[in-house]
């Protein structure tokens, strides 16, 4: 815990997994997921996926919240850095993120994830949006790849 900042709930990775079990289509498996993840804890105000539909660029996909931009290329927010290298991308303040895309002006944190197939491609990224700033922590970013790659890593 930092600063006071909830953990993720300890059930959220076995409550994923069970939902999931036996599914292989991959919007199924996203809508399930940003839904869980969304409801589970009071810090995210926005949750949900960008799917990548062409070299270098990103357009929505299941989510949970206000409504997101359409389509991101690879070149811009942050969104697009975490497609770009395939890195969580851990950003406390939106604002001093340089080509930061403002879907919500509410937003001041965000949690981006990559989101990788069993063949270790990025068909997603995973992206968490925080009306609290620095709202996200090195041990939310941990489990919460590790719930994507339980999800996603292992399906084609
Ligand atoms: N803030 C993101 C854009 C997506 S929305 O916030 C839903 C970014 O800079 O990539």
């Amino acid at each position: 815990m930092k600063d006071g900042l909830p953990s993720l709930d300890p059930g959220l990775r076995a409550r994923v997994l069970a939902l999931t079990e036996g599914e292989d289509d991959p919007i199924a498996l996203m809508a399930t997921v940003a839904c869980e993840v969304h409801h589970s804890d009071e810090r995210f105000d926005w949750t949900g996926f960008y799917r990548v539909v062409a070299p270098d660029l990103l357009k929505i996909g299941p989510y949970q919240g206000g409504h997101g931009c359409l389509v991101i290329p690879f070149s811009k927010g942050v969104c697009g850095a975490c497609a770009t290298t395939g890195e969580a991308q851990l950003v406390p303040d939106v604002e001093a993120f340089p080509g930061h895309i403002a879907c919500a002006s509410s937003t001041r944190s965000e949690l981006v994830l990559p989101v990788k197939n069993a063949g270790g491609e990025l068909i997603a990224v995973f992206d968490i949006d925080s009306d609290q700033p620095d709202a996200f922590t090195p041990e939310d970013a941990a489990e919460l790849a590790a719930i994507l790659d339980a999800v996603f890593g292992s399906r084609p």
